[in-house]
């Protein structure tokens, strides 16, 4: 329940074109190998971490329909095709994701993603995942390998040209909100600072591992996915204005932070993806981008199917491609 992103999941495949202009610069300036893209965040990205921790079906997507439409198998993604993060890896050149723990050998020199479904900026507001200090701890295992492997000056410069990703911050505003239903203002502008400031000092440890490039995306507009709709009653069109009014405020703070780290740290770059527009244009418009429904979820149960994809007696759409 507290995956909203889940139930959005069938819907994300639009408008990643987006990213693929941070790799154009990259990949223009080195002519012999690629950027490295380490990736952060939560279930928007999660290629499948999950599967090997230790929790609950409800943080796991790997078992059927996930995944039917384009690895035809569940790979453990919360969708039944490619996330944003694969469809950047693809513009970037870079296969597509294997899970960071996933057993085996890895090759780092491309890059990890470290994700992991149902992530949390305030790690422990969800102590049964990989919060985004938990990754950032794996990311330090992968720099210590680089290191041990190629020498400080070969690591430290795919380090410096490597592109930073995180989707992250979602789950933390629906835990807020399904606690304190009743939040003033000036809660809801201290949590929001406090989410912020723990984003911050992750990038700001990154940074000081030789990270120079960031990407972030923003939040979603929260309070208008079918689970924060199924959960307090609302009809179709509405939205809660809640956890809608928090991702708001997240978006313009994650703004401000970001340039303010501009200021303080030398050649630190950044671009912001707006999800949150592009996903509400979408929510109004379905049409204009070939969706026939984009309230109600392909897959899960409730009105709205969102929750339980894939368990008990969930309802799946028969065209996940519109979600009709
Ligand atoms: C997994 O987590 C459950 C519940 O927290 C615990 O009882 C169990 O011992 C854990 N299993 C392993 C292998 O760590
Ligand atoms: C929030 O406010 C509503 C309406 O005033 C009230 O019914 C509800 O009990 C409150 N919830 C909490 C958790 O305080
Ligand atoms: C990070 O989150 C913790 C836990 O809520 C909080 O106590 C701390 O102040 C936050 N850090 C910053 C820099 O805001
Ligand atoms: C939504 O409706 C259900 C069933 O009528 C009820 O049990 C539940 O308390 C309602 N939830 C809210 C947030 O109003």
């Amino acid at each position: 329940m507290l995956l909203a992103t889940k139930s959005l999941s069938f819907i994300y495949g639009v408008s990643l074109v987006v990213f693929a202009a941070i790799f154009a610069t990259t990949t223009s300036l080195q002519s012999r190998r690629h950027a490295a893209l380490f990736v952060f965040g939560d279930s928007l990205y999660d290629p499948g971490n999950n599967n090997f921790i230790n929790t609950s079906i409800t943080y796991k997507a790997n078992y059927p329909p996930y995944g039917e439409t384009f690895f035809r198998f569940p790979t453990g993604r919360f969708s039944d095709g490619r996330l944003i993060s694969d469809f950047i890896a693809k513009y970037a050149h870079l296969p597509y994701w294997e899970p960071y723990l996933a057993p085996g050998q890895h090759e780092f020199i491309n890059g990890a993603n470290f994700a992991s479904g149902g992530a949390c900026a305030i790690a422990d507001n969800n102590p049964n995942v990989l919060s985004l200090e938990a990754q950032l701890s794996n990311f330090k295992e992968v720099v210590s390998l680089l290191k041990q492997q190629l020498g400080d000056a070969e690591a430290g410069q795919i380090l410096t040209n490597a592109v930073y990703l995180s989707s992250i911050g979602g789950v933390d505003y629906h835990i807020f909100s399904d606690q304190y239903p009743n939040a003033t203002e000036s809660e809801m502008e201290n949590y929001v600072q406090v989410v912020i400031g723990n984003i911050t000092n992750v990038i700001k440890e990154i940074y000081a591992l030789g990270g120079r490039k960031f990407a972030f995306q923003n939040v979603g507009p929260l309070g208008c996915s079918p689970v924060a709709k199924q959960l307090n009653n609302l009809t179709k069109t509405e939205c809660w204005k809640g956890t809608l009014s928090l991702a708001r405020q997240h978006n313009r703070a994650l703004v401000t932070a970001a340039k303010e780290l501009e200021i303080q740290l030398p050649a630190f770059n950044f671009i912001i993806f707006d999800y949150f527009t592009t996903l509400m244009n979408l929510d109004c418009n379905p049409f204009k981008y070939g969706f026939k429904e984009a309230d109600i979820a392909c897959c899960g149960s409730g009105i709205y199917h969102a929750s339980d994809c894939g368990i008990g007696d969930y309802e799946l759409c028969k065209n996940p491609n519109d979600t009709s």
